[in-house]
């Protein structure tokens, strides 16, 4: 948890955008609404939409215009924001910035809400209609335990914060049409949270490594017999639409280094870290420089030095959901708009 608070204000600083935008007021529930209010709004990069939850236990949680009712891997949610029948004051938000004009889909996760109409979207042009429509057409209830963090238990007024919450799930979605790279590449994580990688479009891993080595297996260069894990290559169709999904358990805060072991998937810059040090020399960034380096953009095992221009791509639009709860605590939550590339 402290890892997280420290993260969050790192986020809170990176999310100050030079020229202010418009706040835009959105409030969520209160005593017999099952809706968000405004359901729609119309705002500009570096606007900010604050998410106001009133009685009773909702969520702000992305989805798509095709999928309503189901989180979109990568995407932001506030998590669980139980607010009592009797609060009058103090009513927690959660506040997420606006980066860029593509549409953002949102519905509540609790029960049967999205069901019943609860969603939201930002910039969603003549669409809305047609989201909410296709939300409230789907009688099947939502897969709401899926990717369930357990930000419920966390700093919430009136009770103590246990530094031993229940363990967090963090999804980081692997690949995808032209993206090679994992989306967030690099997180912080406690001890105990799980890291579901969700395997998306063409044919990768996710492969523990080491700072100093960052393309090779960690098994093959541990001098201290060190096992590392290895989800084994994860082949997905062009055309799929579900994708498989492989857990990693986090066991302490020390930082994991890990990469893709398809060929030339790390010598272009396709690794992953948890916990690495940012203020530090052993960032991510460094890991990542020193992955191409030494194992190139060529596809062939690497003899190294000068080869053909590197079409890195990194995924952009992140975005960010800050959580004010009633005591003051923040905690913070990183979602990354589906998307773009350079
Ligand atoms: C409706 O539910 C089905 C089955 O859970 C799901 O595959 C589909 O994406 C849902 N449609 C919408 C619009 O949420
Ligand atoms: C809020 O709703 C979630 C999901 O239904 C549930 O797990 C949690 O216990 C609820 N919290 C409270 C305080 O009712
Ligand atoms: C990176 O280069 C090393 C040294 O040539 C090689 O052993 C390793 O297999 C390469 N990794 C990948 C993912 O190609
Ligand atoms: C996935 O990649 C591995 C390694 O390149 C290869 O052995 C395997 O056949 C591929 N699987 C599919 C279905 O393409
Ligand atoms: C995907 O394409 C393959 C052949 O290219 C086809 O056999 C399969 O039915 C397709 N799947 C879906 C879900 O469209
Ligand atoms: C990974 O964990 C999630 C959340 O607990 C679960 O829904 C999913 O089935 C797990 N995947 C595997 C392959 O165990
Ligand atoms: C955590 O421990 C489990 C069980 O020993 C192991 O499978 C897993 O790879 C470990 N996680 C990491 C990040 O090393
Ligand atoms: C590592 O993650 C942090 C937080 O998500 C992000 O701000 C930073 O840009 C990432 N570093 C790199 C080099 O991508």
């Amino acid at each position: 948890m402290i890892f997280k608070l420290a993260a969050c204000a790192a986020l809170v600083s990176l999310a100050v955008i030079p020229v202010k935008g418009v706040d835009h007021q959105v409030t969520v529930g209160g005593t017999g609404i099952i809706a968000y209010n405004p359901n729609q709004v119309t705002a500009a990069a570096g606007d900010t939409v604050t998410f106001t939850f009133m009685q009773k236990n909702h969520t702000a949680t992305q989805s798509t215009l095709q999928n309503p009712c189901q989180p979109v891997a990568g995407g932001f949610d506030s998590g669980f924001i139980p607010v009592a029948d009797t609060t009058t004051t103090g009513f927690p938000n959660a506040v997420f910035t606006v980066e860029d004009t593509t549409p953002v889909w949102v519905f509540c996760r609790q029960a049967n809400h999205c069901q019943q109409g609860m969603v939201f979207a930002i910039n969603p042009g003549s669409n809305f209609a047609a989201f909410q429509a296709a939300a409230t057409g789907n009688s099947t209830a939502s897969t709401s335990a899926t990717s369930a963090p357990a930000a419920s238990s966390t700093a919430y007024p009136g009770s103590t914060t246990p530094t031993s919450s229940s363990p967090q799930v963090h999804q980081v979605v692997v690949g995808g049409t032209d993206k090679l790279f994992y989306t967030p590449s690099n997180i912080t994580a406690a001890a105990g949270d799980v890291i579901m990688f969700q395997f998306q479009q063409k044919n990768h891993t996710i492969t523990q490594s080491s700072f100093a080595t960052p393309c090779r297996e960690l098994t093959l260069t541990s001098t201290s017999g060190q096992v590392g894990f290895d989800s084994g290559f994860m082949p997905v169709a062009a055309n799929a639409t579900t994708f498989p999904t492989w857990n990693l358990t986090v066991n302490d805060t020390s930082p994991i280094w890990a990469y893709c072991r398809q060929a030339g998937h790390c010598g272009s810059g396709m690794v992953f870290s948890v916990n690495s040090v940012e203020s530090g020399p052993n960032n991510f960034a460094a890991f990542q420089a020193a992955a191409e380096q030494q194992n190139g953009s060529t596809t062939a095992t690497s003899s190294a030095s000068s080869s053909s221009g590197t079409t890195k791509s990194k995924a952009s639009g992140a975005s960010m959901i800050q959580i004010n709860r009633g005591a003051g605590i923040a905690v913070a939550l990183v979602g990354v708009v589906v998307g773009s590339m350079l």
